[in-house]
């Protein structure tokens, strides 16, 4: 069945953001030139490829300074960043002079730039544009692309809940996950009510080590959560 209109939205900004910051994505750099030379870049995570034809997309804010120059430029550049990259990464998201100051990259096919340290890149011609909210969608058609050689195993930047992360094996990793998963048991269900606030979203001091049966919810409160039982050393 069809519906012919949206549900009324049973939600606020801020939980749709912090939903939305659970998806972890990698970050990239789109550039572009003008006619005159002038090289445009922005940081961007909302890259995700389309289909194998090849096709691909990101969205660009409406208010954004470089949005005359993607509506209308015939190619640009998808660089993926790799997580020494960051730096490269905040100067793209926020520096209002000559982002490409001093960054070194070189011009590919299109004659757009390819920045040096980028783990993949995609050059596009700029397929067509999609007008939705506050943002233009961008599909572009890749036209070549890059990977930088596997031997040099450089990890992706990733950007998740508002903070940048890289990636390890998922087996190095369980240990982890296990500490994670015994901080949902203490909260959820959360500490007794009768904790002070920053009381009850307290966490062990040493995550790696988490000695559930001496953590205490404050010096009012002495209540203990249950020990953990997801836990094993
Ligand atoms: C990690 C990260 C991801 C971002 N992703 C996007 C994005 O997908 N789309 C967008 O419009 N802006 C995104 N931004 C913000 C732009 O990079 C930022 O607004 C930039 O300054 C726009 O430049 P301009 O106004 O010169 O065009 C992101 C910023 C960061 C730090």
């Amino acid at each position: 069945m069809t519906r012919a209109k949206a549900k009324a939205l049973n939600f606020d900004p801020t939980t749709f953001l912090a939903a939305l910051g659970q998806f972890a994505t990698g970050v990239t750099i789109i550039t572009t030139r003008t006619d005159s030379g002038q090289l445009i870049g922005i940081t961007a995570s909302s890259f995700n490829s389309v289909s194998l034809d090849p096709l691909v997309l990101w969205s660009l804010a409406t208010k954004s300074a470089s949005m005359p120059v993607f509506r209308t430029n015939s190619h640009y550049v998808v660089n993926v960043l790799a997580a020494p990259q960051l730096e490269l990464c905040r100067r793209f998201g926020t520096l209002k002079g000559d982002r490409f100051a001093g960054v070194s990259h070189s011009a590919g096919d299109s004659s757009m730039p390819v920045l040096d340290g980028a783990i993949a890149w995609f050059e596009c011609h700029n397929r067509s544009r999609y007008d939705e909210g506050d943002h233009v969608i961008f599909v572009g058609e890749v036209e070549r692309c890059g990977v930088r050689g596997q031997s040099e195993r450089v990890p992706p930047l990733v950007f998740h809940s508002g903070d940048f992360h890289t990636l390890g094996p998922l087996e190095s990793s369980l240990a982890s996950i296990r500490v994670v998963s015994s901080r949902v048991r203490w909260l959820w269900p959360a500490p007794p009510r009768h904790c002070a606030p920053a009381a009850r979203s307290m966490r062990p001091a040493r995550p790696r080590r988490p000695s559930w049966s001496e953590a205490r919810c404050s010096s009012r409160c002495q209540s203990r959560p249950a020990p953990c039982t997801a836990w094993k050393e």
